[in-house]
């Protein structure tokens, strides 16, 4: 079942319809969700707008939150040679072919290649970067999650998870902004290698959550799904009423 805005439900079928016969903006919002893809190739050296670029900041300032925490600081980069600079960090960064993410219960690096390079690579090739801070209102950052005692980790873990959601929002909200401005952006975690060096650079102390990078790019790929509703998807249960 789907229940719509004015409280009435309709079946699944109906529910495409119902995305059909919305207002044009409201479909394009879905468009727009299609045809964001992760780009790390084919960026001109152009600048982007500031006026655009400012926009794009603000949508991602639109973003839930965890009681209105909004645990994000967004550090804005377009000047070519800071981006080259920073890109140059990221390559120096200590096991950089072991820097996936781990699995907790062995300690071990889950088994995938190692992307810190071709990060690097579109750092210093796009027209700007917001690097994502997480402030910590919730949960003092990573370091006091660290020293948390047991009995307080569970709970802080809560408040931590919480910041992480409300920046993953934050970030898609930009990504989806540049998408309509005609340009393309990759979401790159792998930045985090180069924390220390990039905190002091641009002189902040929270957590580095990754930066989204943003330019114009001419090898954008098609939208990446043409049935995003296909109800065979195994990482979507339908609990419905009706068969
Ligand atoms: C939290 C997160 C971290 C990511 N980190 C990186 C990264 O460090 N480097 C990279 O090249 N892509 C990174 N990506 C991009 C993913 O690889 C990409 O989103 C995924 O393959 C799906 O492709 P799509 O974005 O085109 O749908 C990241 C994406 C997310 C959401």
């Amino acid at each position: 079942m789907v229940h719509s805005r004015s409280g009435d439900t309709r079946r699944y079928a109906d529910a495409v319809d119902l995305q059909t016969s919305s207002p044009p903006e409201v479909r394009d919002v879905i468009a727009g969700m299609r045809h964001r893809r992760t780009v790390r190739t084919g960026f001109r050296s152009v600048a982007a707008d500031p006026g655009v670029v400012r926009q794009i900041v603000e949508a991602g300032m639109l973003a839930p939150s965890a009681k209105n925490s909004q645990p994000w600081r967004l550090h804005v980069v377009s000047d070519r040679s800071l981006l080259e600079q920073l890109a140059a960090l990221v390559r120096q960064g200590d096991r950089r072919e072991q820097y996936v993410p781990h699995d907790p219960r062995t300690g071990r690096p889950h088994a995938y290649q190692s992307t810190v390079e071709g990060s690097a690579a579109i750092v210093e090739s796009v027209s700007f970067a917001v690097l994502v801070e997480n402030v910590g209102p919730l949960s003092g950052g990573t370091g006091a999650v660290l020293a948390a005692t047991p009995e307080a980790l569970a709970p802080s873990l809560f408040g931590y998870g919480e910041e992480w959601f409300a920046i993953g929002a934050c970030v898609q909200n930009m990504w989806l902004a540049a998408v309509s401005f005609g340009m393309e952006a990759a979401f790159l975690a792998d930045v985090t290698i180069a924390e220390t060096e990039w905190r002091s650079i641009l002189g902040f102390e929270g957590d580095l959550i990754g930066a989204l990078a943003v330019g114009f790019s001419d090898d954008a790929p098609g939208p990446k799904c043409d049935e995003p509703f296909a109800p065979t998807m195994d990482r979507v249960v339908w609990h419905t009423s009706e068969g």
